[in-house]
């Protein structure tokens, strides 16, 4: 049986065909519309019967949904999710008025965790922390080699944990959330900050942004970083530092074989896998001595989302 695994994020809706290996055999994508719920479903209904138009009858048996949000333990309803704007969301049942095949709603960060664990960097290891670095910061659980969801559906809802009391504000309504210090936007406004204040040391930021501080993107910090340019770099240092102290606090709590780091931040490799590795390496509780988890990064990029809530709908 085949199955179709949809991504919903910030930007794009993106879904595809998954198979038992993985592998996602025909691909859509449509941009996000952030106006209203039902429309989200609507695209959601759209991205499906595209994709099931191209495959003979039949082949398709499952629907799963991986949404960048709370999800109750039901797989149906969208608790809150902030980057999105919903709120107690029942987008299973939305969904399911476009869509005649069976559909679980999953959290996206699980999804990407699962599909590491299954088919991607993960594999081999039966205790993994995956930590999506995206425009927020997600985390799924695999431990012995299943998903741990917790009672209400969300636990590894990590960006929102308080890495700093009082610190930044963040749209869940508390201050200080990891999310707010180690996630794409976060690196964003590290680069903005930079060459806002010191336009000279930001010079190759800015000339990226034809001259525009906000037209600072991740990706151009990125492409700065591979340059080799030193304010950019420095912009990875520092999230790279406050992502590596979440991951000694995740080592404190639940001693993984492996992290996993995914989400667009990790497309840059080593120029974010270093910092976090060193800052890692220096907060984690119990050294010398204490078995350090191994950091990698992330092998199915942006396709890990549509790759475990596919394969995730089976189950
Ligand atoms: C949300 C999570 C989501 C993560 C990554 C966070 O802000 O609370 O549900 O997994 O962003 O998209
Ligand atoms: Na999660
Ligand atoms: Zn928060």
């Amino acid at each position: 049986m085949l199955t179709i695994g949809v991504d919903i994020g910030g930007t794009k809706v993106a879904a595809g065909v998954v198979d038992h290996d993985g592998q996602i055999l025909d691909k859509v994508k449509y941009p996000t519309p952030t106006d209203d719920p039902r429309r989200l479903a609507e695209v959601v209904g759209r991205a499906v019967a595209e994709l099931r138009s191209r495959k003979p009858d039949g082949e398709i048996g499952a629907v799963g949904v991986g949404v960048a949000g709370f999800v109750d333990e039901d797989r149906a309803t969208v608790q809150v999710a902030v980057n999105l704007g919903l709120r107690d969301e029942p987008l299973k049942e939305r969904v399911q008025q476009h869509v005649d095949l069976p559909v679980v709603i999953e959290n996206d960060a699980n999804a990407a965790a699962w599909a590491e664990a299954r088919f991607g960097a993960g594999q081999g290891s039966d205790h993994i922390v995956c930590v999506t670095l995206g425009t927020g910061i997600g985390g799924g659980l695999v431990l012995g080699g299943a998903l741990h969801r917790g009672r209400y559906g969300v636990a590894a809802e990590v960006g929102h944990y308080r890495m700093v009391p009082h610190g930044r504000r963040c749209a869940c309504g508390n201050h200080g959330c990891w999310e707010q210090y180690a996630s794409g936007r976060a690196l964003v406004a590290e680069g903005q900050d930079l060459a806002r204040t010191d336009p000279q040391r930001g010079e190759r930021l800015l000339k990226l942004a034809d001259g525009v501080v906000e037209q600072i993107s991740g990706r151009i910090i990125t492409q700065a970083a591979m340059e080799g340019d030193p304010a950019a770099l420095e912009c990875f240092r520092i999230v790279g530092d406050w992502a590596g102290l979440g991951l000694a606090d995740l080592a404190a709590i639940l001693d993984p074989e492996c992290f996993v780091l995914g989400g667009g931040v990790s497309d840059a490799g080593d120029i974010i896998l270093d910092p976090v590795r060193a800052s890692f390496a220096r907060h984690v509780s119990g050294r010398p001595g204490r078995r350090l988890a191994e950091v990698r990064v992330a092998e199915l990029g942006g396709e890990a989302g549509i790759a475990g809530a596919g394969d995730l709908a089976r189950y």
